[in-house]
């Protein structure tokens, strides 16, 4: 009951502030605005090249919830205002690439976009986490046209591989249901080890798809 309660105060936090539905909205189109972003990347690189370098595309805006969750966690103001300022990635695109040149090759076509404010690159690909999460995160800013003015809008964008994807969203998963006391002696080491062999797969993948093309351009 006492959860229940908390809930109801943690979203009115936000609910009630009279600018909450304008707020909102701002990030729902700078969702929108990214993935189309990334839709027309991919078409014209099927034009030039016939093939599609992103597999698919996944996007959000941060529920209430969690902004708060954050927030707290923080020890930062809850508020709107608050939220707009310290919380990156309310606005959340995740662009899946076929191949690890891919990824980069992606993030490249985006950070040459003029309307795009490149806040913060993380290369999480090159450098991965204590755990062996792999991706590439872009932190950024970008104009939402509004019928009398232009709000920048922040979000997060990762870029990744299938096979990043994979490990991610199953450790995700586990990490998310384990009860972290009960977990189990050389899980961690084990998840960084199955990482290390996605990835060895992953640069695998890549090499056999470039024999491949060099073998089929040497026969033209
Ligand atoms: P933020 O301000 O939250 O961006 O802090 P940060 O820049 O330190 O975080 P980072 O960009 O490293 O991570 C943000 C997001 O990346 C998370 O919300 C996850 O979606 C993803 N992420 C980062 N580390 C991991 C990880 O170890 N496992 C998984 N599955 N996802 C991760
Ligand atoms: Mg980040």
């Amino acid at each position: 009951m006492e959860k229940a309660e908390n809930f109801k105060n943690r979203i009115t936090v936000f609910s009630d502030e009279p600018e909450y539905n304008m707020v909102r909205n701002l990030y729902e189109c700078a969702v929108k605005q990214l993935a189309l972003k990334f839709e027309v990347l991919n078409s014209e690189f099927n034009v030039l090249y016939d093939r599609n370098p992103i597999h698919h595309i996944e996007s959000r805006v941060k529920s209430d919830e969690s902004i708060v969750a954050k927030l707290k966690k923080r020890g930062m103001p809850v508020n709107l205002s608050s939220a707009r300022e310290n919380v990156n990635d309310i606005a959340g695109v995740r662009v899946v690439c076929q191949y690890i040149d891919d990824v980069y090759r992606v993030a490249e076509m985006l950070e040459r976009q003029k309307d795009v404010e490149i806040i913060k690159r993380q290369d999480y690909i090159m450098l991965p986490n204590y755990n062996g999460y792999r991706s590439l995160h872009l932190d950024i800013r970008l104009p939402v046209y509004l019928s009398d003015r232009t709000e920048f809008v922040g979000a997060e964008i990762q870029i990744r591989t299938i096979a990043m994807d994979f490990w991610a969203s199953l450790e995700h998963d586990i990490r998310y249901k384990a009860d972290k006391s009960k977990l189990p002696d050389g899980i961690n080491d084990e998840m960084l080890e199955c990482a290390g062999k996605i990835s060895e797969i992953d640069k695998k993948m890549q090499d056999m798809y470039k024999r491949i093309k060099a073998a089929e351009s040497n026969g033209d």
